[in-house]
């Protein structure tokens, strides 16, 4: 059985209130509960976690050196400014999808930059919670070759 980290990141918490015009209606919760949905349907054991601070979410990459066999990331903002995500991604040496609700290349051009993209297998973005999903099928396509 595959073992997924799911890591969001800063603001993801309060999905559900926050921007509802650009992320839906949706809460991390329900995500969560798509996942394990999803996870139990393709035989993959998910762990959610969400986290508003850098340092825990590189501390979460790197536990998925021994506890995960690969990691589907929605690094929130930090997708557009931390080198130290980046970093920590490619001292890894397991798949990471980055993984973003909103169409990011639609946005404002700050969001069309990211450093997650430079060390990640592939990108996904624009299908909101789906594309979690759709994450979570990728994923589990790398890791069965
Ligand atoms: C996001 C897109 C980011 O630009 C933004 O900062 C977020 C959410 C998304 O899921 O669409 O916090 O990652």
């Amino acid at each position: 059985m595959h073992r997924f980290l799911i890591l969001n990141g800063p603001n993801l918490n309060l999905l559900g209130t926050r921007q509802p015009e650009v992320y839906g209606s949706v809460t991390l919760d329900d995500i969560e509960a798509l996942c394990q949905a999803h996870g139990t349907r393709i035989g993959a054991q998910v762990s959610f976690q969400q986290s508003n601070h850098e340092g825990v979410l590189i501390d979460a990459i790197h536990a998925a050196r021994t506890d995960f066999d690969g990691i589907i990331l929605n690094a929130g903002a930090y997708t557009h400014t931390s080198v130290a995500l980046m970093d920590a991604i490619a001292s890894i040496d397991r798949p990471v999808i980055e993984l973003h609700l909103s169409n990011v290349h639609a946005r404002e051009p700050f969001r069309h930059v990211s450093y997650i993209s430079k060390v990640a297998q592939g990108v996904i973005c624009g299908f909101g919670a789906k594309g979690y999903v759709l994450a979570m099928d990728a994923l589990a396509g790398i890791l069965d070759g």
